[in-house]
């Protein structure tokens, strides 16, 4: 596979995930990198998923080709819960096969494809196996979101180290500007802590400001 898969998890389910997605799709796509986004299993659903859906709206583009064909959303599982548990309750284990051809193909038809998982990094894809251990076998680098809310510096700590200590590398931290009536004090001074570490720790990182996008 080319090396242009790019994993998005976040501190948290409800993060902001889906808008940090799309806004970088969007972005990427404006300076001219062809990028497509992907969500690795979809729970809550039944035959379309709401983040795809979500990041289309975002990116301005209605459904694509790849959308229709479902190579986007490979796996979706109707109980909104972690996907090990997702899969258990409708009785169908993940199939890992086909979502790695699915984002095979589109890692050959695009520049770029962000691939946004379920939750946070120590959610479970099965009993077996946790997101974080998917991210690490596959190498993708990683895009994390993380917001300015209280408790944010503990959480995006925790995965840092996680994610370092398993050889993962931070591609991208987003800071997603929501909820809009965080404690701007608390917020200011979290953005201000995030981009020291990334200067001191990862410096290769990129630190992108995702802004407040309404209400979709
Ligand atoms: N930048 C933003 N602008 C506007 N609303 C936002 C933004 N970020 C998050 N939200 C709000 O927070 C909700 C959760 O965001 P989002 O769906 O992106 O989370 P997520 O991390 O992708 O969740 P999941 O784990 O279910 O995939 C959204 O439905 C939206 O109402
Ligand atoms: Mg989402």
């Amino acid at each position: 596979m080319k090396k242009n898969v790019y994993f998005v998890s976040g501190i948290d389910t409800n993060i902001g995930k889906s808008y940090a997605t799309a806004y970088l799709a969007k972005t990427w796509n404006e300076r001219g990198i062809r990028t497509i986004t992907e969500k690795l299993i979809q729970t809550g659903n039944t035959d379309m998923s709401e983040d795809i859906e979500l990041h289309r709206r975002i990116m301005g583009t209605g459904l694509l080709l790849e959308d229709k064909e479902r190579l986007t959303m490979p796996e979706i599982f109707s109980y909104p819960c972690s996907p090990h548990l997702a899969a258990e309750i409708d009785k169908r284990p993940i199939d890992f096969d086909k979502i790695e051809r699915a984002t095979q193909t589109l890692s050959e038809r695009y520049d770029a494809v962000l691939l946004e998982g379920a939750g946070g990094l120590m959610v479970p894809l099965t009993r077996e196996l946790l997101t974080i251990d998917y991210v690490a076998q596959k190498q993708y680098p990683l895009v994390f979101v993380t917001s300015g809310r209280l408790g944010s510096i503990n959480h995006t700590l925790l995965s840092l180290e996680a994610m370092t200590r398993r050889g993962i590398r931070l591609h991208t931290l987003a800071y997603n500007l929501f909820p809009e009536e965080d404690d701007e004090i608390i917020r200011r001074d979290t953005e201000e802590y995030m981009r020291d570490l990334l200067k001191r720790e990862y410096p290769e990182a990129e630190f992108v400001v995702v802004p407040f996008l309404g209400t979709k």
